[in-house]
């Protein structure tokens, strides 16, 4: 390719190489590889991935000048390099285990970098900025490598972060897929309902993770065919922290058969922050879920529903009934 983008891609490609060859060839990438294998990573995962290590503040701008790669226009609009007031410019990452972010294509189009340990200066995960190859809100981690087996599953598995992929790709679950972060958003909602018509959701067990995790439902719900299931992970764990806790047999498991319907969420998920020793806080319960209860239209999952909380509050199944009809009313 001999357009921008095409020499904006061959950058890309060169500076991964280069990365990955400082993690896993040089001397200055021992510190780095010794931290990814900590974590559980292999050497056959690392290649698989393309990691890398960003060494020193000028190593990516040395190494392009000394060998004749690319210049100083193209270097500004890559977003590898950070621009000085006096116009000069420096390595964006350094001192960074790098992941490459492909396109559907498989070809690399940003990185985000993590700090071996984090501090409170700079972010734990630094990602390239907007760039003419690369909008963060419109590409999803992974999708490259996984859509082929989410195709033949019928199904994908949404993750938070980068080593959350990892963690279950060598747990033997392929066709798992990062939204880098929380906020997901119906650009990436619209290449996932291209491929499949079945989303697992697995957020992190933590309080952002859950609420996020709502959020995705509603997002799938409001803007997409996509049928959701979740998946709960106990201790709060997000799912590199369980497959590291608990091995990748029993994360394996846990995904295939510890799922929850949307509605098992909601009854789990509203019961956070409530009383539930109080008649105000079994109300205010009981609302919630009838709230989410009326967007739903399979009729056995709104019945267990109904019967559940029919039993477990002591109130009659027909006036959790009528109630029902009176939200969905108001839904229109
Ligand atoms: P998390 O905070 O859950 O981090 O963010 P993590 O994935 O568990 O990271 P590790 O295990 O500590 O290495 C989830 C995802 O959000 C994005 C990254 O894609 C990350 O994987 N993120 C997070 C950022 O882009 N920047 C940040 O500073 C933090
Ligand atoms: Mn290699
Ligand atoms: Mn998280
Ligand atoms: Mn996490
Ligand atoms: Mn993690």
């Amino acid at each position: 390719e001999s357009s921008e983008i095409g020499q904006l891609k061959n950058l890309y490609k060169t500076a991964a190489d280069v990365y990955h060859y400082m993690l896993t060839t040089a001397e200055i990438g021992e510190q780095a590889l010794d931290y990814l294998h900590q974590r559980g990573l292999t050497d056959d995962l690392i290649e698989e991935f393309g990691l890398g290590f960003a060494p020193s503040q000028d190593f990516l701008k040395t190494y392009f000048e000394t060998h004749g790669i690319g210049d100083y226009q193209l270097f500004r609009k890559s977003g590898l390099f950070t621009e000085h007031g006096d116009g000069s410019l420096v390595d964006r990452f350094h001192s960074r285990v790098m992941f490459p972010i492909r396109n559907a294509s498989g070809q690399t189009i940003a990185f985000s970098g993590r700090l071996l340990t984090k501090d409170d200066k700079s972010p734990k995960y630094l990602n390239s900025p907007e760039t003419l190859l690369f909008e963060k809100s419109k590409v999803l981690f992974n999708f490259d490598k996984a859509k082929s087996v989410i195709r033949r599953d019928g199904e994908v598995y949404l993750f938070e972060g980068f080593m959350d992929v990892l963690a279950a790709y060598r747990s033997g679950v392929k066709n798992g897929i990062a939204s880098m972060g929380t906020s997901l958003t119906d650009d990436q909602i619209y290449q996932v309902e291209q491929i499949t018509k079945k989303v697992l959701v697995c957020y992190d067990g933590d309080q952002p993770g859950q609420a996020a995790t709502k959020r995705a439902l509603d997002l799938f719900e409001d803007s997409s065919k996509i049928e959701c299931e979740v998946v709960n992970l106990p201790e709060k764990l997000d799912p590199d922290e369980y497959v590291r806790k608990h091995g990748t047999e029993s994360f394996k498991k846990i995904v295939h058969d510890d799922r929850e319907t949307v509605l098992e969420f909601y009854m789990r998920y509203f019961k956070e922050g409530k009383n539930l020793g109080t008649e105000s806080g079994q109300l205010a319960y009981i609302t919630d879920v009838l709230g989410e209860t009326a967007k739903v239209s399979d009729s056995l999952q709104i019945q267990l529903t109904l019967g559940r909380l029919a039993k477990e509050f002591g109130i009659d199944k027909m006036s959790l009934e009528s109630q029902l009809r009176v939200l969905k009313q108001q839904l229109g």
